[in-house]
């Protein structure tokens, strides 16, 4: 089995540095104990405002192998006027390699349209960095599948193909997000279904698809396994649980056992 991507995104959390400390110090103590191979590379998407800090810490010690540093939003520009965002150049130079892109809470919550996400996604690959990008139905109905093609089309809107290839997949159903009412992870086989349909539209479009894939919606140490056994999701996108210091520690060991 190859190494699974584990994508930690932490949305407004943890509050302090001190906590954000202790988290990647749990996880550095863990990575220390683990002698074997370790079978995941990891991605922490901290806030911009501890993302300096963090990228430090990320450089030091056992986490300097395993862990790359991630964004979870990046500006549609590189340089202009543009209040309160933060530029792809500038994160560049603070050694950021992933970017997470149309996340459900930006487009749902804050109105982000897919020609933003899609001018989103251009400026992380303008700067050199690996898109992660979300996508996702809201509902589980019978039209979801058209709701993920029409999703693709207008994100990847005027990206070549050796761009696409450059991207990471998630696959967020909105519905199984932690925070949202009523949230359930999704199943293993329905994920997979989902997969197959976005794989199936990339192929249908661009006659390509991007490699990885990874499954997002309250992942925790009870169903990580479930998803990660399967040998077309390549990862996961952690919320909730990826703050939880001693249940992020749980879902590696058990990722290590796979
Ligand atoms: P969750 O969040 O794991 O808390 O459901 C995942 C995400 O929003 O990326």
């Amino acid at each position: 089995m190859s190494k699974k991507l584990i994508v930690a995104n932490w949305k407004m959390l943890p509050t302090t540095l001190a906590e954000a400390e202790g988290v990647l110090d749990l996880i550095n103590d863990y990575l220390e104990l683990l002698n074997e191979k370790k079978e995941f590379s990891l991605v922490f998407c901290p806030s911009f405002v501890f993302i300096e800090e963090v990228g430090k810490i990320l450089k030091t010690s056992h986490l300097e192998h395993e862990a790359e540093l991630g964004a979870q939003d990046i500006a549609v520009e590189d340089e202009t006027a543009l209040t309160g965002e933060v530029s792809g150049a500038m994160l560049q130079k603070l050694g950021v390699r992933y970017v997470i892109i149309g996340h459900s809470e930006r487009r749902w919550k804050l109105g982000e349209s897919d020609q933003v996400v899609n001018q989103k996604l251009k400026s992380a690959i303008r700067n050199d960095m690996v898109p992660i990008v979300c996508m996702g139905e809201r509902e589980r109905d019978e039209n979801f599948s058209k709701f993920l093609e029409k999703q693709i089309t207008n994100t990847f809107e005027g990206l070549t193909s050796d761009e696409i290839s450059r991207c990471i997949i998630a696959y967020e159903p909105v519905w199984a997000i932690s925070t949202n009412p009523g949230a359930h992870s999704d199943t293993p086989q329905s994920a997979l279904e989902s997969i197959s349909v976005i794989k199936e539209v990339f192929s249908k479009i661009y006659h390509l698809s991007p490699k990885t894939y990874l499954y997002g919606g309250s992942v925790n140490s009870k169903n990580v396994a479930n998803f990660l056994k399967e040998e077309e999701i390549n990862g996961v996108l952690v919320g909730g649980a990826s703050v939880n210091k001693e249940e992020f520690v749980k879902i590696l060991s058990l990722v290590s056992k796979l």
